[in-house]
């Protein structure tokens, strides 16, 4: 009768201490699942979110282009005031694409899940003593860029991101057609050395020149 009624007693507690036991290897699974699970959420974010070096040294690009773009829009602007149309259509051009090498960066830094800040401009120059200056001023503003976009290549092989290092290959391209574009100019003005007849057939010919720009953009 003793062994009878211990019995029950003795699976009871057994299968309470069971199910106790269980429960418990649920929750530990539960909680190491979401501890694996979150893991792999990091280490995916770390894979796909872009390095900080590099975001930061994009933004400082974004800014230089949206600067080209004003600068060179300025320069339009007072060309068609003096009645350059032919060079106010190609600086207008200009100023477009340096817009567009902007959007590029700013979707580019987007798609890599950066963070991206869109500057505030300065207000632009806007009285030019002639074309010679306005060239020599686009000139010098491109070889920056040139440099800056040397310094960008250079932080992604710092960092190991080749993919953004592989992007920015077009930008080295376009820079070198950029810098060989503004020497050309400058090179047709000096011939022209202020020469009225010179400067009018200069500004008519300009319009030539942003066919072949525009042909250079790259499809979207
Ligand atoms: Fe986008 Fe002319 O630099």
């Amino acid at each position: 009768m003793t062994g009878g009624a211990f019995r029950p007693s003795f699976v009871c507690f057994y299968s309470f201490t069971f199910l106790c036991g269980l429960k418990l290897y649920i929750i530990y699974l539960l909680i190491s699942n979401k501890l694996v699970f979150s893991l792999i959420l990091q280490i995916n974010l770390n894979l796909f979110v872009l390095n900080k070096k590099v975001e930061e040294i994009l933004n400082k690009q974004i800014e230089l282009e949206a600067s080209s773009s004003h600068h060179y829009l300025a320069m339009a602007s007072w060309a068609e005031s003096v009645g350059y149309g032919g060079t106010a259509d190609f600086l207008y051009l200009h100023s477009d694409e340096e817009r567009q090498h902007m959007l590029r960066l700013v979707k580019f830094v987007n798609e890599r899940g950066g963070k991206v800040v869109i500057p505030s401009l300065k207000g632009g120059e806007i009285s030019f003593n002639g074309l010679d200056e306005v060239f020599q001023s686009l000139l010098e503003h491109e070889v920056e860029v040139t440099n800056a976009i040397n310094e960008v290549v250079h932080v992604c092989l710092e960092q190991k991101d080749y993919t953004t290092h592989n992007f920015m290959q077009w930008y080295v391209s376009e820079q070198l057609e950029e810098e060989a574009l503004a020497r050309s100019i400058l090179d047709k003005l000096s011939l022209i050395d202020g020469n009225k007849g010179g400067l009018y057939l200069f500004d008519r010919d300009l319009a030539n020149f942003k066919v072949d720009s525009i042909a250079n953009e790259p499809n979207e």
